[in-house]
C-alpha cells in the first residue's frame, strides 16, 4: 500500500537510516530538558517504538509535554537504539500533534484490572492486553477461513432472525415489533404473534446449524461463522449472551470423520497462532498465564484422546468424592468434569462421544443401543467444552418420532424434515465457540475480555 507504514511494518521491514513516518498514540514520555523520549504505539503489534525528540524541533516545548493518550504523527530517521529492549528508534525531524489527551485519560500507564477495563470498553482496546486479544481475534478469523477454504468447504450465511429453536433449550431472545404497552393476546392468554412483524414468533438464532444442513445437503461441505445468541442466565467466565460460532456441516461425514475434522481444525488454528502471533503468545505467557505456550504446543504434539461417554463416566466416578457435582451415567458432564478429563486424566484435548440421548438435542443420530446418540464434545484444558457436534439423524421416520417424543411440532420443521425425504445422506457437523477458542489461545480467564463488547445478563452497554 502506498501510505505510511504501521509501527509493526516499520519494525519488521525497515532498517537503520531509513526515513520513516509513523502515527500513533503516546504511551509514556520521559523528559530530559533538551531532549525527550516518547514511547509510541499504534496497536498494530505488541511492541511500541521509541521516538527521540530534541530541542531543535520548532514545537519542542509542546512535544516535551505530551501526555499519555495524545495522538501524533512523527517524521524522522530510524537509528540504532542504544537502550535495551528495542533494536531501532526514530530520531524525530518533525512531530505533528493531532490531539493532546487531558490528564484524566482513563488509561494511564499502569496495570489496570480487567474489571476496570470492562467499564471502559470503548478505550480498553488501547491497553496492551486487550489490544493483543483483538489482534488474536482477527488472526484466528483468518485461520478459520483459511482452514475451510483449503479443505473444500464453502462459507454460507445463515439467518440471524429465525423461527426455529435449534438446540430446543428455550433460551432464545424474542424479536418483536409489538407495542410493549399493548401486547395483543390470543384467547388462551398467550401473546398473539400473528399480529407481529413476521406474523409468527421469531427469535435471534442460537445456532446456524439447521440452515447449515440445508446448504451441506446441496454443496456437500459448508461452514458458517457468525454471531449467535443465548438468553441463558449464566453468569460464568465461559458464557456470553452474544457469541460467535463456527459451524461446519459436511454431507457424507460420519461421526468419526466429524471428529477427525474437529481435531484437524483445532490443530490448524493453534498452529496458525503459534506461527503468526508468536509475539502475542509471548506477551500472554508472560503477563497472563505462564503455561500458555506449553499448553498450545501440547495440542499439536499428539492425537486427541477419544473416549465414549460411558467410559468417561466410569473414569470420572473414580474421582466423584472430589467433585462439587458427582456424576453418574445419564448426567450431563459439567465444566469441572470436562477439565478433569482433559487436564488430569488425559492431559490433552479429549473428545467424548456417544452421549445419552436424553441430554442432547433432537436432531442427533440415534445409536442402535436405543440409549445414546452420535454426539461428540471436544474438551480442552482450562476451558472444558470447546466444541459440540454430532452426526445428524438422517432417517425421516426416526427423526419424526424423536421430535414428537420431545413435543416439537413437526409442522414448524417441515423444511428440515424434507432434507430426509429427498436424497437423504449421512451428515455431520459441529459448533466451535469462537470466544472459547480465544480464551484457549490467549490464556485469558474471562470470556468477557475476548469479545469487543460483551453482552451478558444485566449488560448491553456500548
Ligand atoms: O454445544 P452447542 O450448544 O452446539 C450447538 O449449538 C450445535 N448446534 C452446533 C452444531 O453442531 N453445529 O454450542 C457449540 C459451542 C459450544 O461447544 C461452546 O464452545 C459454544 O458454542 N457456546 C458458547 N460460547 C459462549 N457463550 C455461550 N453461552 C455458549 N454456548 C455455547
Ligand atoms: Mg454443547
Amino acid at each position: 500500500m502506498r501510505v505510511f507504514p504501521t509501527i509493526r511494518e516499520v519494525l519488521r521491514d525497515h532498517c537503520e537510516n531509513d526515513p520513516v513516518e509513523v502515527r500513533g498514540w503516546v504511551r509514556t514520555l520521559r523528559d530530559n530538558k533538551s531532549f525527550c523520549f516518547v514511547e509510541l504505539g499504534d496497536g498494530t503489534c505488541v511492541a511500541t517504538i521509541q521516538i527521540v525528540a530534541d530541542s531543535s524541533l520548532a514545537n519542542y516545548a509542546d512535544v516535551s509535554h505530551l501526555s499519555t493518550g495524545s495522538s501524533v504523527a512523527v517524521k524522522g530517521v530510524l537509528v540504532a537504539s542504544p537502550g535495551s529492549g528495542q533494536r531501532l528508534e526514530i530520531r524525530a525531524e518533525s512531530v505533528l500533534i493531532y490531539h493532546r489527551a487531558p490528564s484524566d485519560y482513563p488509561l494511564q500507564k499502569k496495570r489496570h484490572s480487567f474489571e476496570y477495563l470492562r467499564e471502559i470498553a470503548h478505550l480498553r482496546p488501547r491497553s496492551n492486553a486487550i489490544g493483543a486479544v483483538f489482534r488474536m481475534r482477527s488472526s484466528m478469523s483468518r485461520a478459520i477461513h483459511e482452514f475451510f477454504a483449503n479443505n473444500g468447504f464453502f462459507y454460507v450465511h445463515t439467518p440471524i432472525i429465525t423461527a426455529s429453536d435449534c438446540e430446543g433449550a428455550g433460551e432464545m431472545f424474542t424479536v418483536t415489533t409489538l407495542d410493549m404497552r399493548e401486547i395483543p393476546k390470543s384467547a388462551d392468554g398467550s401473546v398473539d404473534h400473528s399480529q407481529d412483524f413476521f406474523g409468527r414468533h421469531a427469535s435471534l438464532t442460537v445456532s446456524g446449524q439447521l440452515e447449515g444442513e440445508v446448504a451441506a445437503t446441496a454443496l456437500s461441505r459448508i461452514y458458517t461463522f457468525g454471531p449467535t445468541f443465548r438468553a441463558e442466565n449464566s453468569n460464568t467466565p465461559r458464557h456470553l449472551a452474544e457469541f460467535w460460532m463456527i459451524e461446519p456441516e459436511a454431507a457424507f461425514f460420519t461421526l468419526c470423520e466429524n471428529m477427525d475434522l474437529a481435531e484437524d481444525f483445532v490443530k490448524h488454528c493453534i498452529a496458525h497462532a503459534l506461527k503468526h502471533n508468536s509475539d502475542e503468545i509471548d506477551f500472554f505467557n508472560e503477563r497472563i498465564d505462564s503455561d500458555l505456550r506449553a499448553r498450545l504446543e501440547n495440542v499439536l504434539a499428539a492425537p486427541f484422546a477419544r473416549v465414549s461417554y460411558t467410559e468417561a463416566i466410569s473414569l470420572l466416578e473414580k474421582n466423584n468424592t472430589n467433585f462439587a457435582y458427582p456424576v453418574k451415567w445419564g448426567a450431563d458432564i459439567q465444566t469441572e468434569h470436562e477439565r478433569y478429563l482433559s487436564e488430569t486424566v488425559f492431559a490433552k484435548p479429549t473428545i467424548v462421544y456417544d452421549y445419552p440421548k436424553e441430554i442432547k438435542s433432537f436432531y442427533m443420530k440415534q445409536n442402535a443401543d436405543g440409549k445414546t446418540v452420535r454426539a461428540m464434545d471436544v474438551l480442552v484444558p482450562q476451558i472444558g467444552e470447546l466444541i459440540g457436534g454430532s452426526e445428524r439423524e438422517d432417517n425421516y421416520d426416526v427423526l419424526l418420532d424423536r421430535m414428537r417424543e420431545l413435543g416439537i411440532d413437526p409442522k414448524d420443521y417441515w423444511w428440515y424434515l424434507d432434507l430426509r425425504k429427498f436424497g437423504s445422506v449421512p451428515h455431520s457437523g459441529f459448533g466451535l465457540g469462537f470466544e472459547r477458542l480465544l480464551l484457549f489461545v490467549t490464556g485469558m480467564q474471562n470470556i468477557r475480555d475476548v469479545i469487543p463488547f460483551p453482552r451478558f445478563p444485566g449488560r448491553a452497554e456500548f
